[in-house]
């Protein structure tokens, strides 16, 4: 969850850490920091609140120096304060850093310093790690002080030479208490650690949470997202599990524990060959809208390729034919707005492969004890790749003997490196917290995979699919359609803006697009908004409803559209607003609804492509109506790399 960024080199670096946690603060808003080495020794500015309070702050205090950190905050451990802000001080303020991650024996490790006399000023877990570098540091810095002096009286290399100990391929004394400190540990963390007594060096390592670093003109850099680096340098080399990094302004140099030691490692560059100016709201007023427009484009990109002749092709999946054709069982574990991607992909498996498949939610999965068998195939979807629960799940899984398959939206991300294959969704970077296109990326993809499972078994014939895939093609020109013309979704919106909550309903994929629509609205417009079977209504929410209670419903042309009418006749007859997200040409449903919103009519199959678009803008509507900011909702992040 929290962002950290790290700069060392010739510019200041004040404006290169404030521009590069603003790009990070989907990560995590609820307060900012930062630790500047200056002519006086280590400045920390910390602030409540997002990141443009502390530039502001910053700006007035003008802070110099050209090595620092910071972090964005989405608090764990201890409320949002100025006192719970990274860096966390440790005892002599002499060590500052900044963490990603969360600290699971802290409060063992919190007792056993306070018994050895540190004294802690903040409530969170990652305090911890100040204190237990700092001990390090001190211990390690005086056996090298009497190290250095023994070499000295004896005419040997002078003491603290540094170029000679980096020439020599030799860590810092700060990485060495990096490493001591880290060993401790119990949880996940992406760490940069910057030290008084060895100025112009950032220490940086992770564990289960990302971080990546890259050498650019000016200097090093670090960030838990590439995205807070690319217009700095875009060959990065994504950092692996245990890996330490070692920063200055001449270069990074990589150490791996060897026995009780370090020994130089040399991990793999990337290439980040996407846009930069995918950062940029591109006129559109949030990038919420943006994102959304983009949906026809992810379709097409994520469809680009795949049907080669008469043959779907998915390379990536790294299974042949035959052993697709064994699977008997698909787990599908994910979180948040993927987990609801995976309950439209499970109607397409079943009716077409016809492989029973359990979509659950991972911090679900990772705790029960599922049946997986050698020919059970798990399919993690997340658009970060980066879920702690999702890694989690899909590691167990892999021990139990699944196969793991991959949907995420992150090159190089955890998911993706950990999974036997994957696909791509090409939505690329996503800004607004709010899951949209990479949510439609993900139906996409995941509709690919039931198609090729189903051509495995031999459930669907060459024709078949065919037809098929030029029908999900042409989605793509369906959304652009509803993108086009909003009018109908305004007017739903106006009707809404003041409700208290709302129930959204469908049957069969209905059911599934309803949950994805009622999330949205809740995480941006802070309404209350639950999704229901519409068959389900008449055991319990039928209850809520009265005059003007908003029911949205998912009523486009499918089998069960007959009984979805019956359903909202009695919510109506109760009194219910109701909105109808209909296929065009539908004209009897406006005797059923307050509003409707039309959209292309299409196989019900793809109904959850066309009829998730609009629910989308509907929650933006009245998210806006409502004075939200539709980008960063209160409380979320976009990516929840702690349990
Ligand atoms: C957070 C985000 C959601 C996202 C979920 C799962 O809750 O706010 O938008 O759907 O995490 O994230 P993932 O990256 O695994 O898809």
């Amino acid at each position: 969850m929290c962002g950290i960024v790290g700069y060392v080199g010739t510019r200041e670096a004040e404006a290169i850490l404030v521009d590069g946690l603003k790009r990070l603060e989907y990560r995590g808003y609820d307060s900012a920091g930062v630790a500047i080495e200056g002519p006086h020794g280590i400045e920390v500015v910390c602030r409540m609140g997002k990141v443009a309070s502390l530039e502001e702050t910053l700006s007035a205090l003008d802070v110099e120096g050209t090595c620092g950190i910071g972090h964005t905050r989405w608090a764990t451990h201890g409320k949002p304060s100025e006192a719970n802000a990274h860096p966390p001080p440790s005892c002599g303020n002499e060590i500052a850093l900044v963490h990603n991650g969360i600290v699971e024996n802290f409060a063992e490790l919190r007792d056993e310093l306070e018994a050895c006399g540190h004294v802690f000023r903040s409530q969170t877990d990652s305090e911890v790690i100040a204190h237990l570098v700092e001990d390090a540091y001190l211990q390690l810095a005086e056996r090298a002080a009497e190290r250095d002096a023994l070499s000295d009286a004896q005419g040997h290399r002078r003491p603290h030479d540094e170029a000679a100990r980096r020439a020599e391929g030799e860590p810092s004394i700060l990485l060495q208490a990096v490493h001591a400190a880290t060993s401790r540990l119990v949880g996940s963390f992406g760490l940069a650690v910057v030290c008084e007594s060895e100025p112009g060096l950032i220490v940086a390592t992770r564990k289960d949470s990302p971080l990546v670093v890259g050498m650019a003109s000016d200097g090093a850099h670090m960030a838990s997202d590439v995205i807070a680096m690319i217009d700095h340098t875009r060959d990065v080399c994504i950092m692996e599990d245990g890996v330490f990094a070692e920063l200055s302004k001449d270069g990074i140099m990589f150490f791996e524990p060897a026995g009780d030691g370090l020994r130089t490692a040399s991990p793999r560059h990337t290439h980040i060959d996407w846009d930069a100016d995918l950062t940029e709201k591109g006129g559109y007023p949030d990038f919420m809208l943006k994102e959304i427009h983009e949906q026809p484009r992810v379709i097409r990109d994520t469809l680009a390729g795949r049907l080669v002749g008469d043959e779907l092709t998915i390379d990536e999946l790294s299974l042949t034919r035959e052993e697709l054709n064994l699977i008997d069982r698909v787990y599908i574990i994910a979180c948040g707005t993927s987990y609801h991607a995976g309950l439209i992909a499970k109607n397409l498996i079943e009716t077409w492969a016809q492989i029973p498949t359990e979509v659950e939610v991972a911090s679900e999965f990772r705790y029960r004890n599922p049946i997986i068998t050698p020919t059970t195939l798990v399919v993690a979807v997340s658009q970060s790749g980066e879920t702690a629960d999702t890694i989690a799940a899909i590691r167990d899984a892999r021990i139990k003997g699944a196969r793991v398959f991959g949907i995420t939206n992150v090159v190089g991300s955890t998911v993706a490196r950990e999974s036997v294959g994957v696909i791509y969704t090409k939505a690329n970077k996503e800004i607004a917290v709010a899951s949209t296109k990479s949510f439609l990326g993900q139906v996409v993809s995941l509709t690919l995979l039931s198609m090729l499972l189903a051509q495995s078994k031999g459930k669907l014939t060459t024709g078949q699919i065919r037809l098929l895939f030029s029908e999900l093609a042409d989605t793509a020109e369906q959304v652009e359609a509803i993108l086009a013309d909003a009018s109908s979704v305004e007017e739903a919106a106006l009707a809404c803006r003041d409700a208290k909550s709302a129930l959204f309903v469908g049957r069969g994929m209905g059911a599934a697009v309803a949950n994805e629509g009622a999330l949205k609205l809740k995480e941006i417009s802070y309404l209350h908004a639950e999704a229901y079977p519409a068959g389900e209504m008449k055991h319990g929410p039928i209850a809520l409803i009265e005059d003007g209670f908003p029911v949205i419903a998912i009523a486009t042309n499918s089998p069960t559209y007959e009984k979805v009418l019956s359903n909202l006749q009695e919510c109506k007859a109760r009194g219910a607003l109701v909105v109808a997200v209909a296929s065009e040409g539908d004209a009897e449903i406006r005797r059923h609804a307050d509003h409707v919103i039309y959209v292309p009519a299409v196989r019900d199959a793809f109904s959850a492509i066309t009829a998730s678009v609009p629910l989308q803008l509907l929650a933006r509507s009245i998210a806006i109506l409502r004075g939200c900011d539709v980008d960063q909702p209160r409380n979320l992040a976009k990516s929840v790399t702690v349990e």
